[in-house]
């Protein structure tokens, strides 16, 4: 019934566009409107299905399609075509990518130019330019807090940088990744301030309240995300005279998604900005969309609708460019947000690896696999077409959100280790190295995460100091150890700035009062350029970091078995302190590769009696790519040495 409702609605539609875009070459547009619509239609209908002016809505929701994509430049509508033939083309093991912050890396956008040879020789192609729209000077949450999504902030340039900048990298075959702060937007973007001055229309774009009544009983049910810097959930605001949910930061206010104008104004952003070159977005805090009375307002059913909603809009007017999903959730809610169905209920095509990033994590406290091994055996299962970002460090915090049952299945009380984790990374238990801060620590909860960068918390910054050669050795290995691991295990690797070439943690943020009452910023520091210097000479701890790193990309990029194609399997091992599993070649099923990792400090024991049944011969040894060395069988055994990888070919 509804797919004649929906055709005869799309009929109507197209005759009324008709004659305002008759002069534009809308074949592809209309194909793809076409097979979109109906899923469009019904899932607009869920969500909108009983408001009275459903129709209105619709249609505004189709011109704006339509007019973004009579914006499209031919060059971004050719590569739509030849990306919807070449439809897997981001699961190639080729891409390897980067985030950061244009000015903190670089001297704004057109800085970041000139800083492309750096990147390009460590290999990366991908490059997650942190946010850079108009934000308060202030209160900008690192570029999450948008006052003008149209706008670029004037401090690192200007919207026309941005599409110079993409032009350059596409000539260059790296992609662009930019965000859209999809959740929330400043209390003194445009919409805010009119709600401020009392328009309604506005006011429906947020969650406003007169009073503490519907607010205290949502948050019966809402955790809290800032309990230490923003605690709570609403925010009283003075002018409007009411309270407005503020879920991140006070001065973040929550769009609301029961409006559908808030949708549609949202489509209508993400299609600027995918009209501006980007490849790819990055959907911020997705599990957030919808909130609703009784629940935690996270992972909420109608907030994968609207998921599905933006890709199948985006699918019409720009099929080429993908989404991320930011999600940082529960292990078994993550991999929902790549959808239910490959074509029927697509969400995001890539999404953050929380889970395996916290377990690589809890590897390098405990010098063990076993929570590792777990938490790998007991991810989902993943959509085709849709791919992991494997990551060790970010600009955020790490949490600990590996599943309970996994800890205790691994011998652990999940709340005891997760204490012990926390003191690890910030250094409280005895003879641990790392520096890392606590952040988020929620009293009512005991839910603590850890702030610092990648070297600190390995120990280096520790070593560095006394002048401990072996303890800088081991700080070293596990960075590699933990790169080694996110560059074979299947998705696309996402390296975070300063971490090729071991950066420490910077205090420079307690002298800025904007900053200092958040301790992410201990990890989100300027680049050091001289310090990069030094990755050329040998000996240097950057040069070792570094050209391990470039090493290690290259081989990945040559490796076709380490592409995304549901080609990872992991091998049930009778030592604890190992991770081993092998990627095939989904196409030449004889190139296959076994990564064996080693999370202790003693050299470990992997026997390979298992292996054979894998199809690995072992006569007389395997060969580890990395080192391009020859890796002898003694006792029917490898060995591999403390806190070190292998990736072995037969
Ligand atoms: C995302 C960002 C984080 C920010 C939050 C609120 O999680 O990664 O940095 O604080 O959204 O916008
Ligand atoms: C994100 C996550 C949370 C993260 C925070 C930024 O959306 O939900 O885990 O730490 O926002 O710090």
């Amino acid at each position: 019934m509804y797919e004649q409702v929906s055709h005869s609605m799309l009929n109507e539609i197209l005759a009324e566009l008709k004659a305002e875009v008759e002069s534009h070459q809308l074949r592809h547009f209309y194909t793809r409107l076409g097979a979109n619509f109906y899923a469009i239609h019904s899932l607009f209908r869920l969500l909108y299905g009983d408001r009275p002016d459903f129709k209105e809505q619709m249609v505004s929701l189709v011109e704006t399609l339509a007019a973004r994509y009579i914006e499209r430049e031919p060059s971004l509508r050719k590569s739509d075509l030849a990306r919807e033939k070449d439809y897997n083309w981001f699961l190639s093991q080729k891409w390897v990518g980067m985030a950061l912050y244009c000015d903190r890396f670089a001297d704004g956008l057109k800085g970041l130019r000139s800083r492309l040879p750096y990147l390009q020789d460590l290999g990366i192609n991908m490059l997650h330019i942190m946010p850079i729209l108009d934000c308060p000077p202030g209160n900008s949450d690192g570029g999450y807090a948008v006052r003008d999504f149209r706008r670029v902030n004037s401090r690192y340039g200007a919207t026309e940088d941005i599409v110079e900048l993409a032009a350059t990298l596409r000539k260059r075959d790296i992609l662009l990744v930019l965000d859209v702060v999809v959740n929330h937007t400043s209390n003194e973007h445009e919409w805010a301030q009119k709600a401020r001055k009392g328009e309604k229309k506005y006011q429906d774009y947020y969650y406003v309240f007169d009073n503490r009544d519907i607010p205290d009983i949502y948050e019966e049910t809402m955790p809290e995300i800032f309990p230490v810097n923003s605690p709570g959930n609403f925010t009283w605001d003075e002018e409007m005279g009411k309270w407005v949910m503020t879920v991140f930061n006070s001065y973040q206010w929550d769009l609301n998604y029961h409006n559908p104008a808030v949708l549609i104004e949202m489509i209508d952003i993400i299609l600027f900005w995918a009209n501006k070159g980007a490849d790819i977005l990055r959907l911020d805090a997705v599990a957030f969309l919808w909130k609703k009375i009784g629940s935690t307002c996270q992972n909420e059913r109608e907030a994968h609708l609207l998921l599905q909603l933006l890709k199948d809009c985006c699918q019409v007017t720009a099929p080429g460019v993908l989404f991320i999903a930011e999600a940082i959730v529960a292990p078994g809610e993550i991999a929902k947000y790549f959808g239910e169905d490959a074509i029927n209920a697509k969400e995001c095509e890539i999404a953050y690896n929380a889970t395996f990033m916290s377990l690589l994590w809890d590897a390098v406290a405990t010098k063990n696999a076993l929570l590792l091994n777990r938490g790998v055996r007991s991810l989902p299962d993943k959509l085709e077409r849709a791919t992991w970002l494997n990551y060790v460090r970010c600009h955020d915090d790490i949490g600990l959100g590996f599943s309970d049952d996994d800890a205790r299945l691994s011998g652990y009380d999940p709340f005891r280790h997760r204490r012990f984790l926390v003191d690890y990374f910030t250094g409280k238990f005895p003879g641990s190295p790392a520096r890392g801060l606590p952040f988020g620590d929620n009293p009512k909860t005991g839910d603590t995460r850890i702030s610092g960068s990648l070297a600190s918390l390995v120990g280096l910054e520790t070593a560095l100091e006394r002048n401990d050669k072996e303890a800088i050795d081991a700080a070293i290995k596990t960075i590699l150890l933990m790169h080694g691991m996110i560059l074979s295990f299947g998705g696309i690797p996402l390296l975070y700035y300063g971490d090729a070439i071991g950066t420490l943690n910077s205090a420079a943020y307690l002298e800025d009062q904007t900053k200092r009452h958040d301790n992410r910023w201990v990890h989100r520091s300027h680049f050091d350029w001289v310090k990069a210097e030094k990755r050329h000479q040998p000996g240097t701890v950057e040069h070792r970091i570094f050209s391990a790193l470039k090493r290690m990309i290259a081989l990945r990029k040559e490796t076709t078995a380490f592409a995304d194609f549901d080609n990872r399997q992991l091998l049930a091992v009778d030592n604890p302190n190992l991770l081993v599993f092998f990627r095939s070649d989904q196409q030449n099923c004889r190139n296959k590769i076994l990564v064996a990792a080693n999370f202790n400090i003693e050299p470990q024991s992997l026997h390979v009696g298992a292996l054979r049944s894998y199809g690995f011969f072992l006569q007389d040894g395997m060969k580890d790519l990395c080192s391009c060395t020859h890796i002898p069988v003694g006792n029917d055994a490898i060995v591999i040495p403390p806190l070190s990888f292998y990736w072995l070919a037969d």
